[in-house]
């Protein structure tokens, strides 16, 4: 049974099924045009992709429209409005688009005009992508300069710290070529101190060539199953002559079993130079202590000494490549090169921990965190 005005109604229904079906048809002929139109046009600006956009959506508008008005016959004033009211919107929506397509390709050639002036300061006000994209070539670039600028101070600090001891030994080889020094005393002690020069050298250039590898990303670990505890046990082992030597008194702290996933040797040269530096730093008859243990989920391994605390202008740059503590690079007989910890950092880090430093109580506390292994 239909109602009344029933049959206008399904005339109306079945009008509207007409329209939408001609005007999608439409709408996927001219959007396939577009999208092939994008293709084609994908390594050109920005500024033409929305121009394409713009025309293709104004494109099916009116395709769909004039299609529709034609069908239904609509004449006269009826159609003038509905297709000039199309035009204008299409109008306006290109102008738009312009607008837009410019500004967009104006901020790009802006951001780009900056990458080439350096330093390069990322540009301000930028749209949200681009704004991106330049604080992160900001950063890029800091980080970037940043190296730049360790590794000139590193070369101009290495070649220093090489000329000094190359100049006395040169003075101390000649002096026996010419026999200036002829008592067998003397001449002993030119030997020794040579042998020990190039001993020192040969360390440093050792630790240069380590320390290139660990930037370079060359470090290669050779990663086993080990324990904390049995590596302060072989640490402290090799740093006894040291110790005994200069009279520090070396403790050892490690009950428990510490399981980590690492290459020993590394792993040992990195401990081992906080153990020397500790050694160094702490005065005769005082005590050097290395603990082993868990802390917050995490293997630990610590130096304690007696160096009296470091000055807090210091500590965030003990890990620095040539970093010393003293802003006159003389060389002392025991002194560094202040690669050291620059090593060691390479080297935590390249297992996946942390090294850091605290003062504590009469000195400091160097300190290793490793994942444990369950
Ligand atoms: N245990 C410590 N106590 C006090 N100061 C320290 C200690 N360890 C390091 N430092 C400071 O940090 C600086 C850098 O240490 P690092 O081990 O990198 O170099 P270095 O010991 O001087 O030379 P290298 O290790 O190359 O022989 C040291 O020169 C020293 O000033
Ligand atoms: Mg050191």
């Amino acid at each position: 049974m239909t109602g009344p005005g029933g049959p206008a109604k399904a005339a109306v229904m079945g009008d509207l099924g007409v329209i939408v079906a001609v005007t999608a048809g439409l709408g996927l002929v001219v959007a396939v045009l577009g999208v092939w139109a994008m293709w084609a046009l994908r390594r050109r600006s920005i500024g033409v992709m929305l121009a394409v956009v713009m025309v293709v959506s104004v494109t099916a508008t009116l395709a769909g429209v004039v299609a529709i008005t034609l069908m239904m016959i609509i004449e006269g004033r009826v159609r003038d409005i509905v297709l000039s009211v199309v035009a204008v919107a299409g109008l306006v929506g290109l102008g738009v688009a312009f607008v837009l397509a410019r500004r967009v390709v104006g901020e790009s050639r802006r951001l780009a005009a900056a990458v080439r002036r350096l330093p390069f300061t990322a540009p301000r006000g930028l749209p949200a992508e681009l704004q991106t994209i330049a604080d992160t070539l900001e950063e890029a670039n800091a980080r970037e300069r940043a190296l730049e600028e360790a590794r000139r101070e590193l070369v101009a600090w290495v070649s220093h710290d090489l000329r000094t001891p190359l100049a006395g030994m040169r003075a101390m080889a000649e002096a026996l070529e010419d026999g200036v020094v002829a008592d067998p005393a003397t001449v002993t002690r030119y030997h020794a101190q040579i042998r020990l020069e190039v001993e020192r050298l040969s360390a440093m250039v050792d630790d240069l060539f380590e320390l290139s590898r660990i930037h370079a990303g060359a470090l290669r670990l050779s990663r086993a199953r080990i324990g904390l505890s049995d590596l302060v046990a072989d640490t402290v082992a090799g740093a006894e002559p040291l110790a005994r030597a200069k009279g520090v008194r070396l403790a050892a702290e490690a009950g428990q079993a510490v399981p980590v996933e690492a290459d020993a040797g590394a792993l040992g040269r990195a401990l081992g130079n906080l153990v020397v530096n500790a050694i160094r730093h702490t005065p005769a008859d005082r005590t050097v202590t290395l603990r082993a243990g868990v802390e917050e989920g995490m293997a630990c391994v610590s130096v304690s000494d007696c160096c009296g605390g470091i000055p807090a202008a210091d500590l965030p740059r003990v890990f620095d490549v040539a970093f010393r503590g003293e802003a006159a690079r003389t060389p002392t007989p025991d002194g560094g090169a202040g690669l050291g910890l620059a090593i060691a950092q390479g080297i935590v880090e390249a297992h996946d921990g942390m090294i850091g430093v605290v003062n504590d109580g009469p000195g400091c506390r160097f300190e290793i965190r490793l994942p444990l292994v369950r």
